[in-house]
């Protein structure tokens, strides 16, 4: 696994975190207990800071961005991603927040400063444009996000099976790698 410094940041991984091998971790990323980063992701916090919750998965090829400080953006934009969320193959999470129990869907891109509020899930391939706020309990899809529908129960369910699913998944991985 790369889990790198980036001058005086050193990530911090609790214990029970799943990092594969051919992973990329580096600088100011706080990763909780019972998280995984999957093949080819990146979480690269160099020039401000990344923040990943507990049993939260971030799934191959993603891309974990920040935003610094300067007079386009002033302070910069962190990355805060809650507990128990799925982030999908190939995502890109840029300098935004994604709150607890969310599912961003495979191949979908969330620009700065957009929220994702809690329980929500942005479908595969959807592109959530800087700022935006997505309701709690809601499906958005396409690109630009639209708000589609409330989400069924059983998608509700269905959020936390996946979160959960992955946990014992990763597990499994770490059963395996040594
Ligand atoms: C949106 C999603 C949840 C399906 O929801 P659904 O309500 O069952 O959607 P349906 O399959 O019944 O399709 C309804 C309409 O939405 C369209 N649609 C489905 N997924 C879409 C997407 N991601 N973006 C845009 N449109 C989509 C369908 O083409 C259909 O359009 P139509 O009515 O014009 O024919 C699913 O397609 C999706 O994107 N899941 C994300 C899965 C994922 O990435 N998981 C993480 C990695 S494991």
């Amino acid at each position: 696994m790369s889990v790198r410094r980036f001058e005086d940041h050193q990530p911090a991984i609790h214990t029970g975190v799943y990092i594969d091998e051919q992973a990329l971790v580096v600088g100011e990323v706080s990763i909780g207990k019972d998280s995984s980063v999957w093949p080819m992701s990146v979480v690269r916090g160099d020039v401000n800071s990344i923040e990943i919750g507990e049993r939260t998965n971030i799934q191959d090829g993603s891309v974990l961005h920040v935003t610094h400080d300067s007079e386009y953006a002033e302070g910069g934009n962190p990355l805060v991603i809650g507990s128990d969320v799925t982030v999908g193959h190939k995502v890109i999470l840029h300098a935004c927040q994604v709150e607890d129990g969310c599912l961003i869907g495979m191949g979908a891109i969330v620009l700065d400063g957009a929220v994702v509020r809690t329980g929500s899930m942005v479908g595969a391939g959807a592109l959530v444009p800087p700022g935006k706020v997505l309701e709690s309990g809601y499906l958005y899809l396409g690109s630009p996000v639209k708000q589609v529908r409330e989400l069924s129960d059983r998608e509700k369910r269905f959020l936390k099976y996946s979160a959960a699913h992955y946990v014992r998944l990763k597990n499994r991985h770490l059963g395996s790698a040594y």
